[in-house]
């Protein structure tokens, strides 16, 4: 796979006059940051500097390796106007470019089990490897040789069952990367957990506002007052370790709140934890768009696919373990749950809308941002770092 990481050199004036002023404002420490410009949220040609910069040279995170158990198992996703799949062949995982080798219609969409990829268009047709092995009526293609083609194949890798993918052949291993991340990720035994559900939705603004979102609980006491406030109030929570690659926020339970306001109903909690274990949640994010939130019955791990500068998807998979997986009525456990996450999202949905309407005014500059809100600053810096 040839590295197209660095194909495009997409700065433009407008796109240079942002990257000055993110590298100029970022300040060295947390107690002075502010917000990046509010450009950065709205600009076309900062949004396509960022998909070559970030999206197509950085490792992102499409999946988890129990989505697909079974030979054949796969599913899809579009991720900077990639399709791709990810396909279990010959007991691997394998990720790959689903765009047909001839007339570009992805081969396969959606989710499911295949013995072979039959493209919708004309039936040329894959093995689960990606080798091109039937091609009705082409026998008068001069010189053409299926035998040589195959669908290209995109790097990836496997940590903690969380499966990466990358555009780059230069970047690093996430392995390497994330090791300083492993006792954590042993702790919630995220290579051995299942996929309870998936949860897809469109988030109409820029993805840098989702990713903020998520990894500060600042808001809770306006956004979520009704909802998360009472049992997580935003006020105690703190910022974790942080590195080149990821940081964390940490979301104490209540003083005095029962550990069933941590806990879901039908779901059996992670062995080994200590109750004050039991008494926190973490938010984790994997730069760029790696999403976690570690709860001690429960994981969600979400990626977020920017399809334009105002528009993402959100896609979301909660694991749980396979002791709960077991039990019997756990597809109602299941739906509860995915039901009771719904009316959350909707508030952080309505703020980041709010907010990007915001963003589009002349008047709006950097804002100042509090200790709550660290991972904000980490983010930018982050961003720094890459442009
Ligand atoms: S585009 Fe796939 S077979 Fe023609
Ligand atoms: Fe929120």
């Amino acid at each position: 796979m040839p590295d197209i990481s660095q194909r495009i050199d997409c700065v433009t004036d407008e796109c240079a006059a942002i990257i000055e002023t993110i590298k100029r404002q970022q300040s060295e420490e947390a107690a002075y940051a502010s917000t990046l410009p509010a450009e950065a949220y709205n600009s076309e040609a900062f949004f396509d500097y960022e998909m070559e910069k970030v999206f197509r040279a950085d490792w992102l995170f499409v999946g988890h390796v129990s989505q697909i158990p079974q030979e054949g198992d796969y599913f899809t996703l579009n991720i900077v106007k990639e399709p791709l799949v990810v396909i279990r062949h010959q007991q691997q995982v394998r990720v790959m470019s689903s765009v047909c080798l001839h007339r570009w219609v992805p081969v396969v969409t959606g989710e499911g089990n295949a013995k072979a990829l039959v493209c919708p268009f004309h039936n040329w047709t894959y093995d689960t490897g990606g080798q091109l092995i039937g091609t009705p009526y082409m026998n008068q293609a001069a010189e053409f040789d299926r035998h040589s083609c195959s669908l290209p194949q995109i790097r990836s890798e496997i940590v903690h069952g969380m499966i990466f993918i990358t555009f780059s052949d230069s970047v690093e291993s996430i392995a390497d990367r994330l090791r300083p991340l492993n006792a954590l990720l042993d702790k919630y035994q995220v290579a051995d957990l299942h996929t309870a559900y998936t949860l897809d939705y469109d988030c109409p603004f820029n993805w840098k506002m989702a990713v903020e979102t998520f990894m500060e609980c600042y808001h809770h006491s306006a956004v979520h007052r009704t909802t998360l406030e009472d049992s997580f109030p935003g006020r105690l929570s703190y910022i974790g370790e942080d590195g080149p690659g990821w940081t964390l926020c940490h979301q104490p339970l209540r003083k005095n709140g029962a550990i069933s306001e941590v806990l879901t109903p039908g779901l059996i909690p992670l062995s080994g934890f200590s109750e004050q274990d039991m008494r926190q949640i973490d938010l984790m994010l994997i730069y760029p768009t790696c999403l976690i939130g570690l709860n001690p019955d429960r994981l969600s791990i979400s990626t977020l696919l920017p399809e334009d500068r105002h528009t993402t998807r959100w896609h979301r998979l909660v694991l749980v373990s396979k002791a709960s997986a077991a039990q019997p009525d756990f597809a109602a456990t299941a739906a509860e749950m995915k039901n009771g996450s719904l009316g959350i999202i909707d508030e952080d949905l309505g703020i980041n809308a709010a907010q990007k309407i915001g963003s589009r005014s002349r008047m709006a500059r950097p804002g100042r941002l509090g200790h709550l809100e660290t991972t904000v600053w980490h983010l930018a810096n982050y961003l720094r770092r890459r442009l």
